[in-house]
């Protein structure tokens, strides 16, 4: 079974509503790889990992969003998930989720805790 480990992922002031950034946790050869998006006021946090064919769904770095910023964006097919909730409602994985992280924010700022490992 996979060690998990907290990580601070940096102040929620520091990103724009709507906007996102990446994270890693842990630094072997398969880290964990996530981002938290802030919307709202509030913080979500998944795994950068497309449900459809499962690889990242960015292209640029903390880029996550669709063009209006209302959703999720998978870079490679199109698929757009649900900011709130992960799940994908357009493209080619409409009703499967993607994976959230644990998301804490602690004196304004975030923290993730996950496996060190994919
Ligand atoms: S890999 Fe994300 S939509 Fe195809």
């Amino acid at each position: 079974m996979n060690e998990t480990a907290e990580i601070a992922v940096g102040l929620v002031a520091e990103i724009e509503d709507p906007g996102c950034r990446e994270f890693q946790i842990g630094d072997g050869d398969w880290p964990f790889m996530g981002f938290v998006v802030h919307q709202a006021g509030q913080v979500y946090a998944y795994q950068n990992f497309c449900v459809h064919v499962g690889h990242q769904l960015n292209w640029m770095p903390d880029g996550f969003l669709s063009k209006d910023r209302s959703a999720i964006l998978c870079a490679s097919h199109g698929a757009q998930y649900e900011i709130d909730t992960g799940l994908c409602f357009r493209g080619p994985c409409v009703g499967k989720s993607l994976r959230p992280v644990d998301v804490e924010i602690r004196d304004g700022v975030i923290y993730v805790t996950g496996p060190t490992s994919m």
